[in-house]
């Protein structure tokens, strides 16, 4: 394997969920680690020392290496002129139509490849459609650095699998990494291996790499679609859905997903379309797809229509909890925030509680904000499930109080009536 020099200098591009966590882990080992993102509020948080996201446990490793000039904060990118290895955490949205917005890897990649120069590295762990680091971005880096690829500059993928908020983060998440050749597999390699101990594996290619990301949340996105079809169907027939999965789970080859009021984040709503986006451009339909990624995206729209129903005029309705998922402060898709808005759209008046938003942040978004308090709500919508509701709910819930369980979370009836995702208490 090729040596990498002593003294590792890397570059880590867009400071998010993805980006912050893996330059902090990176520092920590020892290398000097640039951090690079356009907003400004975010490097000058940094550089006090500041940690902008929800995970706590960020906060002690980021004052240390800030403190000890291993993570060097930046806004301009000539800081890679310095730097072996560059990876890219940028977000990979999709536009309204759901069709993929490569806009900010784009203008990214145009703004790297002047930096380049013979012998640099680049990563790409942003979500993207098998095909896009070699077709799009490698070649947008060719163009502006006037260098090969796979020749001259090493050029791989390693798509990112944490999971904010929980047990899952990179350091103990086996990482796949797919070069454009061999060296370049090589060469992350190298890099990797220095600050991650979780397994590496090289796999054949970028569209490798590639192609198992997008596979591991299509799979899931599919799997979530097929129990909230089936959590559709036992609201008709009266059964609990949440049982059946139970039951189905005894066997070995079943893997339970659980329906909820939809899916959220940057993951599950928004990567499978870069899959069939990709296929449909091919001439291939993914069919089942398509159709689990339209059931997914209706979830929200269903349970906003099953508060509306249970809504009479003058009923006092907390929606407990806004972000996508629990115990993060993230509003990326959150499904809370669309049944919010519906409920606007629908003149329903409603309070919103979430512990990880201060009530001035609440307001900001346009809603009112609720409180944990006994006795002030004839209707509770548990539209995230944060920790937190073990000791609010029952604050929150009287035994007057119809509850709209859209995540399932209770086990038993509370309040006068639990009605949840595919069953009712
Ligand atoms: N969040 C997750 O749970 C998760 C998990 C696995 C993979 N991913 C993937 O990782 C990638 C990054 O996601 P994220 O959640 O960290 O996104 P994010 O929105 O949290 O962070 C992206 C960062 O990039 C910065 N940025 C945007 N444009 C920039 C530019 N031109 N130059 C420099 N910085 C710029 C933003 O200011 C932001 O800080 C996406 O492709 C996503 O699909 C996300």
């Amino acid at each position: 394997m090729p040596k990498i020099r002593k003294k590792t200098t890397i570059a880590i591009v867009g400071l998010g969920y993805v980006g912050l966590p893996l330059t902090i882990l990176a520092a920590k080992s020892g290398i000097i680690v640039y951090g690079l993102d356009k907003d400004k509020e975010k490097i000058r948080l940094l550089q006090n020392r500041k940690n902008y996201l929800s995970d706590a446990g960020l906060t002690r490793d980021l004052e240390k290496v800030i403190g000890e000039k291993k993570l060097i904060p930046a806004t301009h990118f000539s800081i890679l002129k310095k730097c072996q290895a560059i990876l890219i955490c940028l977000p990979t949205p999709v536009y309204k139509n759901f069709k993929p917005d490569l806009r900010i890897l784009k203008n990214a990649a145009g703004k790297i490849g002047p930096y380049l120069k013979k012998g640099s590295l680049v990563i790409n762990e942003s979500t993207v459609a098998i095909g896009t680091t070699r077709e799009i971005l490698g070649k947008i880096l060719e163009k502006k650095s006037g260098l090969k690829m796979g020749q001259d500059f090493y050029l791989a993928c390693s798509p990112e699998r944490v999971d904010p908020g929980t047990a899952n983060k990179t350091e103990n998440i086996a990482k796949l990494i797919g070069g454009i050749n061999e060296q370049s597999g090589r060469r992350a390699y190298q890099i990797y291996q220095k600050f991650i101990k979780a397994p590496l594996e090289i796999v054949a290619s970028l569209e490798i790499a590639e192609g198992a990301k997008m596979l591991e949340n299509s799979y899931r996105a599919l799997n979530i679609a097929l129990v909230n079809e089936l959590a559709l169907l036992c609201e008709k027939i009266n059964l609990d859905v949440t049982a059946i999965i139970a039951a189905a789970s005894t066997k070995w080859s079943f893997q339970a997903h659980w329906p909820s009021l939809g899916t959220g984040g940057h993951c599950i709503p928004v990567d499978p379309h870069y899959l069939t986006d990709l296929a449909r451009d091919k001439g291939v339909t993914m069919k089942s797809l398509e159709a689990g990624m339209a059931t997914n995206h209706q979830m929200p729209l269903r349970f906003a229509a099953k508060i509306v129903k249970a809504y009479k005029k003058g009923m006092r309705i907390l929606i407990y909890g806004l972000a996508y998922k629990k115990n993060i402060k993230d509003l990326r898709e959150s499904p809370s925030l669309t049944v919010c808005r519906l409920l606007q759209k629908r003149k329903v008046s409603f309070q919103v509680y979430d512990p990880f938003y201060a009530t001035q942040e609440i307001r900001a978004l346009g809603f009112t904000p609720g409180r944990v308090k006994k006795g002030i709500y004839d209707l509770v919508v548990i539209a995230t499930d944060h920790d937190t509701l073990q000791k609010d709910a029952a604050k929150i819930i009287s035994k007057n109080t119809v509850v709209l369980d859209g995540k399932n979370y209770f086990q038993k009836k509370v309040g006068k009536k639990v009605i949840g995702v595919g069953r009712t208490l």
